[in-house]
């Protein structure tokens, strides 16, 4: 590795003998390389990594990844239709949930809640609510073990894409305080990642 000067073709780097300083030797040419190469990497760090942070930051911070990114008018309009067929029917029209739904059914099951402020839909981080509507009620992952439950699986009749449609729409129903609550909701949320 540290091979002597001339070898390295930079004759011009070498000291002539007997220059001021007879304790300080040169410097190996590849020393210099390193030297550079650091410089480089530092340079890189700085121009690539600094930004990345950044973003990193305002990530965690505007909570990005989340149903807010899918809030243009197309996709809430899709989600709009999808809504309308697939989950009105329990859900209702206006997204009121079914008549007294915090009262369990005869059949010891909950009625499907509201998706509106006045359920608690925007209580849970956006990872969940996919899975709730791709999987159901999964007990011991969105439910106590053994929990029953009349919310049907979408796997199957709904794309991922579209679940994440339908979700937008859902979300662009809430208030902005309640939009703000379930963005810190979903910040504070690693559990369903
Ligand atoms: C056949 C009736 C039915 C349909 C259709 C239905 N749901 Fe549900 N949903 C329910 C019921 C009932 C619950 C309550 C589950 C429980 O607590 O046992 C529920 C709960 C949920 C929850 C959890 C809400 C919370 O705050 O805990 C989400 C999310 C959800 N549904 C999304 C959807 C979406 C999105 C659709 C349409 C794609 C849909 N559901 C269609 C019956 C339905």
């Amino acid at each position: 590795m540290d091979k002597p000067a001339s070898a390295a073709g930079e004759p011009h780097r070498q000291a002539p003998a007997g220059r001021s300083g007879p304790r300080r030797r040169p410097d190996p040419p590849w020393r210099e390389r390193v030297r550079k190469l650091r410089l480089v990497l530092f340079m890189l760090a700085v121009v690539v990594g600094l930004p990345a942070l950044g973003l990193w930051l305002v990530n965690m911070k505007f909570g990005a990844r989340s149903l807010a990114d899918l809030a243009d008018a197309a996709t809430l309009e899709a989600g709009r239709k999808l809504y309308a067929v697939h989950c009105a029917g329990c859900h209702g029209a206006a997204l009121e949930g079914e008549p007294n739904w915090r009262e369990r059914k005869l059949s010891g099951r909950r009625p499907a809640p509201p998706h509106n402020d006045s359920g608690h839909t925007w209580h849970h981080p956006d990872q969940m609510l996919f899975g709730i509507t791709k999987f159901g009620m999964v007990p011991e992952k969105y439910a106590p073990p053994g929990y029953q439950s009349d919310m049907p699986a979408f796997e199957g009749t709904l794309t991922d894409d579209e679940i994440w449609t339908v979700l937008a729409y859902i979300a662009s129903q809430w208030s902005p305080p309640h939009r703000i609550h379930q963005a810190g909701v979903n910040r504070r949320s690693t559990r369903f990642r």
